[in-house]
């Protein structure tokens, strides 16, 4: 087959994607079953594309790596010289359009919140991972929130405020600290605030407002943590992710050797059990097909809480749904292999 692997954007996440998809290029690439290219979604490609599937060449030659902070985003807009407000860059779609389907590499917005997938719905395109409708419901942790509510899956008790002025009213009236303050639609912990403080909890306003106009305030769970990935409807063995210092933030989630990652994490049968079950829910409950990863909070009596859901979560291969693949003993490139396998099934 033909694979373009999309990555890039402009997204908080940017380099996280770049990551990604060099990772899920080179073990495409190393099966030897198919013609692939690397490419940024939003720089594009200038030269000539005709015959690009049959260039002997390896695309990820200096496409990326992610450094302690998230990236400068403006530098990057600086490069392109066309319009850079566009989020597709040159030959993007040509080059798609040439593909069998297009591997998702992208996280955050105008990649993981359902825009490319809908637009890639629109001219025929195929690519991995859950649809358009299911990507915005996930990617918007109010909706989600108010779809886990309805559904009974267990979620940190939050609001949600618009500006300025309504978080200053919440701020006032909020009792229950430590609290979290987190943008609507972020990825990556970039956004993600806590809270001792009500005094704590307006900075942590400001700074989130600064970034987007939707925020959420929510209980603080204070305990353990956990991933569960879901392939095909069916839950992975569970990850804990136990951070040396601080919560998991930007740092904490790519710097090696800042986590502790364990899988299978040590929880009792049953817990585990009820944790999988409740990521399966939340698949159901949000649409999603073909895979998705679920972040969970557990309290010191025990009681989890699910985040969010991520739809296209971090694939290198000591990213968090990697590593619980590896533990059903499916190698990266099995993953990558199955995603697509199931991604095309969509289309059947
Ligand atoms: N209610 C909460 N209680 C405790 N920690 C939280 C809470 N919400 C978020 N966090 C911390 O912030 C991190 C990022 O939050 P999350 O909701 O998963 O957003 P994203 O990963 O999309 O940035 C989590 O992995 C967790 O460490
Ligand atoms: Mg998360």
């Amino acid at each position: 087959m033909k694979i373009v692997v999309l990555a890039g954007g402009i997204s908080t996440e940017r380099d996280v994607s770049l990551v990604t998809g060099s990772m899920i290029y080179k073990a495409l690439k190393k099966t030897g079953e198919h013609q692939l290219m690397l490419l940024d979604v939003y720089l594009g490609y200038e030269g000539d594309i005709g015959g690009i599937f049959d260039e002997d060449k390896d695309w990820s030659e200096g496409f990326g790596r992610i450094s302690e902070i998230n990236p400068d985003i403006s530098a990057v807009k600086a490069l392109r010289k066309d319009n850079p407000n566009c989020i597709v860059g040159p030959n993007v779609i040509e080059i798609c359009k040439q593909a069998d389907i297009v591997f998702l590499a992208l996280h955050g917005q105008n990649g993981e919140d359902g825009k490319i997938q809908a637009m890639f719905d629109l001219l025929d395109i195929k690519y991995t991972g859950t649809d358009y409708l299911s990507s915005a419901l996930a990617m918007d942790k109010a909706i989600s929130k108010e779809l886990f509510n309805k559904y009974d899956i267990p979620t940190a008790k939050g609001i949600v405020v618009n500006g300025l002025a309504e978080a200053q009213k919440a701020a006032a009236e909020w009792e229950d600290f430590p609290c979290i303050v987190k943008v609507n639609a972020g990825g990556s912990s970039v956004g993600v605030y806590k809270a001792d403080s009500r005094r704590g909890l307006e900075e942590a306003l400001k700074a989130a407002l600064a970034l987007e106009n939707r925020v959420i305030i929510e209980q603080y769970i204070d305990g353990r943590e956990f991933s569960v990935g879901v392939i095909d409807g069916k839950a992975l063995p569970i990850i804990e992710i136990a951070p040396k210092v601080g919560f998991y933030d930007y740092k904490n989630k790519y710097q090696a050797g800042s986590t502790v990652e364990t899988c299978p994490a040590e929880l009792g049968e049953d817990i585990a059990k009820k944790m999988q079950s409740c990521a399966e829910a939340v698949f159901k409950v949000l649409r999603l097909q073909t895979y998705a990863r679920m972040d969970f909070r557990m309290d010191r009596e025990g009681s989890f809480y699910c985040l969010e859901a991520n739809t296209l979560p971090g694939m290198t291969p000591t990213s968090l749904l990697p590593q619980e693949a590896a533990v059903i003993g499916m190698s990266f490139e099995e993953l990558c292999r199955k995603i697509i396998e199931i991604s095309m099934e969509k289309y059947k």
